[in-house]
Order: C-alpha cells, then sequence, then structure tokens
C-alpha cells in the first residue's frame, strides 16, 4: 500500500447507516486519521437520528462517539435539487442506502450528485458486474444501476468509483435464498456444480471501502473489483461438509428451470436473483486481481464465514 504520501483531507458523507453504511462508516472514521482534517457525516432521517429505539439509538450513539457528524434529510421524500443541496458542502458521496424506494432512487441520487458540484461520487453498486450481466436481465432492478453508470461516465465533472463486491457473504447461507437447505442436508447449486459465485461481507466491504476513498493514488472513474471469496457451488456444498461435519447432497437448479419458476411469480425478487446468479455471467470474478489481492488486505473467505456464524446449523 502507498502509505509514504499522506492522503488529502476529505469531507465525507455516507448516505445511510445500515448493515452497509455502518461498517463503511466505522472504517473511514478510522483511517481518516491519516489524513487530518477530513471529516466523515452520515444523511439519515431526523426521526433515525432521534430515534428511541435501542438498538438504532445505539448506533448513533456509537457513530457521535466514533466523531461522524450527523445530517438530517430523506433520500425518498426530498427532491433532487434539495438533495443536491445538501450533498454540496462535501468532497465525496458514499451511496449506503440500499434500495431505498426501489428502482428509482439510484437514478435520483445520482443526479443530485452530479448536480451538487461534489468531486466524486461512489454510487450504491456494491454487488454484481451489471455490464457484464447487461440490460434485460431477470433482475430488472440491475437495468436501474446500468442507467446510473451511463450518467456518470457521460460526464466528467464528478469523478466516480464502483465498488464491485458480489454477493454479501450472509446472504448465499439465507435460508430464504433456499441455495444452502440446512434442514435437508443440501445445496441447490444456481445454474450447476461449477458455476461460480463471489462473496465478500459487509465489514470487509467497509474496510476495503475506507482504502479505496483514501487511496493514493486517487482511484477516479473506474470499477474496482473485491473479492472474499470466489467458489462453486460444489465448493460451497464441500465447505458445509468440512464445518459442520454431516454430508450435503448436491442438487442443481438450472437456469431453465429458474425461469420458469420466475415467470409462475414475476415479482419475485429472490426469484429473479436467483436466475440471475445461475446464468453466472458478471456474478463471479477471480480473487487474483482484486483490490484486496493487490493490496494484500486479509478478507474473510466463506469457510470462515461458516466456522464463525454457522456452528450452530
Ligand atoms: N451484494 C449484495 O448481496 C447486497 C448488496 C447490498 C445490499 N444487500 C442486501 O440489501 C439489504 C440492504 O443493505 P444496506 O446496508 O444497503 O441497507 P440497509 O441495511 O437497509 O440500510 C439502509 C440505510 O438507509 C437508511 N434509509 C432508508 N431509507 C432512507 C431515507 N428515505 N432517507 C435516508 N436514509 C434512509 C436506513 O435508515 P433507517 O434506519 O432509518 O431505516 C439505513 O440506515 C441488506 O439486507 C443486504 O443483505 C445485498
Amino acid at each position: 500500500m502507498t502509505e509514504s504520501t499522506t492522503p488529502s483531507p476529505q469531507s465525507i458523507l455516507v448516505l445511510g447507516a445500515g448493515e452497509l453504511g455502518l461498517p463503511v462508516l466505522r472504517n473511514l472514521a478510522r483511517v481518516a486519521k491519516r489524513s487530518p482534517g477530513s471529516t466523515i457525516s452520515v444523511l439519515l432521517r431526523a426521526s433515525t437520528i432521534d430515534s428511541q429505539v435501542p438498538e438504532k439509538k445505539a448506533d448513533i450513539d456509537e457513530l457521535r462517539r466514533l466523531g461522524v457528524h450527523m445530517v438530517a434529510a430523506d433520500l425518498v421524500n426530498d427532491s433532487i435539487e434539495q438533495l443536491a443541496e445538501v450533498f454540496a458542502p462535501f468532497d465525496t458521496v458514499i451511496g449506503c442506502a440500499g434500495m431505498v424506494a426501489g428502482r428509482e432512487t439510484p437514478m435520483k441520487l445520482a443526479t443530485a450528485a452530479l448536480k451538487s458540484g461534489i468531486k466524486r461520487y461512489f454510487p450504491w453498486q456494491f454487488g454484481v458486474d451489471f455490464e457484464v450481466i447487461g440490460r434485460g436481465s431477470p433482475q430488472d432492478l440491475f437495468d436501474a444501476q446500468l442507467d446510473v453508470r451511463e450518467l456518470l461516465r457521460a460526464q466528467d465533472k464528478t469523478e466516480w468509483v464502483i465498488i464491485s463486491t458480489g454477493m454479501f457473504t450472509s446472504f448465499l447461507f439465507e435460508p430464504v435464498f433456499e441455495v444452502v437447505d440446512f434442514e435437508n442436508g443440501a445445496v441447490n447449486a444456481l445454474g450447476s456444480l461449477d458455476t461460480s459465485v463471489t462473496l465478500t461481507t459487509p465489514g470487509d466491504i467497509g474496510k476495503l471501502t475506507a482504502e479505496i476513498v483514501f487511496f493514493e493514488p486517487r482511484l477516479r472513474n473506474e470499477i474496482v473489483y473485491l473479492s472474499g471469496d470466489t467458489l462453486t457451488y460444489g465448493q460451497v456444498a464441500s465447505l458445509l461438509e468440512r464445518v459442520l461435519g454431516r454430508p450435503f447432497k448436491r442438487n442443481v437448479w438450472t437456469v431453465p428451470h429458474l425461469m420458469q419458476e420466475l415467470e409462475k411469480d414475476p415479482t419475485h425478487h429472490i426469484k429473479k436473483y436467483r436466475a440471475v446468479f445461475a446464468q453466472g455471467r458478471g456474478v463471479a470474478w477471480p480473487k487474483a486481481g482484486t483490490f484486496n489481492e493487490q493490496q494484500t488486505i486479509q478478507v474473510t473467505t466463506a469457510e470462515q464465514w461458516a466456522r464463525e456464524n454457522l456452528a450452530n446449523e
């Protein structure tokens, strides 16, 4: 890592403090100390900032202790002009609010970011490689992400960085995804047993995003790839057997089968994800060549994650 040059101070605004935003904020607060004069802020609804719900209050208190400033705004109800005004005082805006309010929001936020005149924008695209997947995929939300990429590429006033992370590691093992069936001891491979998937934990995404934001020479107008692990569904079954010490049957859910399932239920989000992951395009890339490998930053493999989180399954 280029530690010899002190990174320029930045004023950074993170949108949202959920599953992804919190680790991004924690790591930014830590890494920002390398570049004195930097400030970290988080945009949340006023009702969240003032929340008395114990879990929310604990998060807000933690962020305040870390020196993170609170900025009250509403990504759904505020207009593009209002959001542009909120973003304007910052150098860098990082989208971590997920798909709040669906398909329209990514474009709304990107438009506000360009209007605000900020120097650099990190859109909420912590996921798969939408360009390799292409338009018209089973997951129509991905087309909205491609629209944002086109908008960002068509201008040269605001720099942009996209961080491709693959699937959040925990999601692969979520019962609702149905790829891992703990009860019946089976893995339902998406596409085939040799189809691959790239996985990264939100904690590692937070750690690596903070390094990317302060990286010198400055990263701009590029897609940065991360991978905690890249493995086939066959390898997922084997790691479960090692970690849990019991056999896992290997089933295959083919692309035609998953497309038929989606046709029966065309608005079902999880079915859209299953079909797109089964197609195997743009959902996995080798670990070699990723930012974490190039910078030799340790990340959590799927097996490490499973050992830490699945012991009771
Ligand atoms: N690659 C992947 O596999 C992948 C990538 C991204 C996300 N995901 C999944 O999608 C889910 C979303 O994760 P996430 O961290 O991106 O989102 P999240 O955990 O839902 O957090 C969203 C954040 O945005 C805030 N927010 C929501 N509506 C807002 C509004 N109108 N104005 C301002 N702030 C608002 C929320 O605040 P409140 O506390 O007020 O609601 C929260 O802080 C996760 O469950 C994750 O598993 C998966």
